[in-house]
């Protein structure tokens, strides 16, 4: 299967199945836009469950937070947003569509044929034979809007482009009201902003997205910034790993010095080979002491750690693990898909999902084996008392076992439980499991358990 076809099946299935569906169609769609069906948004809240369990729940040195997204203006300003914040534009002299410069620069040295949809646009004009480009200028990717009823430059706000800003302003709220002893981080999900020039690659780049960004203060010192870089680049990694992600598929990249954000002094981004090529799925920035100086001095507020043990007053350095929440349900998505050629006791083209049972959306189904002799009742009663558990079931009584099966594989459920008649005689039910496609017989009573326990409580 090529590259293209294996995009456009994904994009298909997401739709068809309720993962992914293309925003306001109704009105014609908006382009770039997206909305989370029920089993999408079901496993998007699994991968940030996952997150927010791995990076706050499970440690001690690490709080939450959620910030609003829009803040007073002046942080954009004193983050260094409002002025650097922007992308290279270029626009065809005779079609008039506009693009990124440096995507421009890199679909040019490809080879046609592995070019998507969106980057033949870059190449080919509508207006006939190659677009003819202006000079590049910088394009801002603020999104503006107005706060109160004047639209006047006085009430002029910004949609955040990243969620890091709100903890950088929290900084010193937090040292407040919590404990937290350097080294210790602040971490949030949320939603950000960035008014794209070439949004595309369905979910990948788009202009409304979700960011899971972690800021770790430290000691102000290069070796310690060194030694946390080092820990949080293999910390992401593994967080893409645990959760089943070919390794084989996963590249870690040094920014050269041109390409470093504003703040940063050392850049990683943790690479995914997509269809469409490798590109970013996280960043770990080492962002050193610019954003707390730099509210230092836009608030006229000092924003210093008081380390006891050296008693020394210092502004701290900064390590930030940043990721795409979308971005990494797309990566989940196009490693977990798995068409069959027949070879493997499925029908060659059947689908299945093989994604890690903490981010399928359903972790179970639950068939009679029949409708009738009072299996649907016992199955019934099951998938109540396994909801009660808090796990994500799903009752299917149509169709042969086999198309419930196949139904089930394709939105990648890892558990088929059947009720059947021996259950009647003996309270066990099969659970036949998506991969190995092998069945063994649990006690009814020790379902709830036998999954919870594969799922490490991520329901
Ligand atoms: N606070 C640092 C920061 O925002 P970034 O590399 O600009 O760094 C972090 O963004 C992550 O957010 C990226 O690695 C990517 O996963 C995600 N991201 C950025 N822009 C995006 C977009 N337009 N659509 C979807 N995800 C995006």
């Amino acid at each position: 299967m090529n590259n293209n076809d294996l995009m456009e099946k994904i994009v298909s299935l997401a739709k068809r199945r309720g993962f992914v569906y293309p925003a306001s169609e109704l009105y014609g769609g908006l382009a770039n836009s997206f909305d989370y069906g029920p089993l999408g948004s079901q496993m998007k809240k699994n991968i940030k469950d996952v997150w927010w369990r791995e990076f706050v729940t499970k440690r001690d040195d690490i709080v939450g937070l959620d910030s609003a997204i829009i803040q007073n203006p002046r942080v954009w300003e004193a983050s260094g947003h409002l002025k650097s914040f922007s992308d290279p534009l270029v626009e065809c002299k005779k079609c008039h569509q506009r693009f990124r410069a440096d995507h421009v620069e890199e679909v040019k040295g490809m080879a046609g044929s592995e070019l998507t949809t969106e980057q033949k646009a870059m190449i080919v004009c509508p207006a006939g034979g190659e677009h003819e480009f202006t000079e590049a200028k910088d394009f801002n990717l603020m999104f503006k809007t107005f706060i109160g009823v004047t639209e006047d430059t006085a009430s002029v706000a910004y949609l955040r482009p990243e969620t890091a800003q709100g903890i950088f302003t929290n900084f010193e709220n937090v040292l407040q009201s919590t404990r937290v002893k350097i080294p210790f981080g602040i971490a949030q999900i949320g939603k950000a902003f960035r008014n794209e020039i070439t949004p595309g690659n369905f979910i990948f780049r788009t202009r409304e997205f979700e960011q899971a960004e972690i800021e770790y203060f430290i000691k102000p010192d290069d070796k310690e910034s060194s030694k946390w870089y080092e820990y949080w680049i293999e910390k992401v990694k593994s967080f893409y790993l645990d959760l089943g992600m070919k390794k084989e598929n996963l590249l870690i990249r040094e920014h050269e010095k041109s390409e470093l954000s504003h703040y940063s002094t050392g850049t990683s981004d943790i690479e995914y080979r997509f269809p469409f090529g490798v590109s970013e799925l996280a960043g770990i920035a080492q962002r050193t002491d610019y954003d707390l100086k730099q509210h230092e001095q836009y608030s006229g507020q000092e924003l210093k750690y008081y380390d006891d043990e050296s008693r020394a007053k210092y502004v701290p350095y900064v390590v930030e693990p940043s990721m795409g929440i979308d971005r990494a349900m797309l990566a989940f998505l196009v490693d977990a898909y798995d068409e069959s050629n027949g070879s493997d006791g499925r029908a060659a083209g059947e689908v299945t999902l093989r994604l890690h049972p903490k981010l399928a959306p359903i972790k179970a189904a639950v068939f009679p084996l029949v409708k009738k002799e009072g299996l649907p009742d016992v199955a019934r009663s099951m998938v109540d008392e396994l909801r009660r558990s808090g796990i994500m079931v799903f009752y299917d009584e149509s169709g042969s076992v086999g198309r419930r099966y196949r139904r089930q594989d394709e939105i990648g459920t890892p558990w088929c439980i059947t009720v059947d008649f021996q259950t009647l005689e003996d309270e066990t039910v099969t659970v036949r499991d998506r991969d190995t496609m092998k069945q063994e017989r649990v006690a009814v009573k020790k379902i709830a358990t036998w999954i919870n326990e594969r799922l490490e409580g991520v329901l």
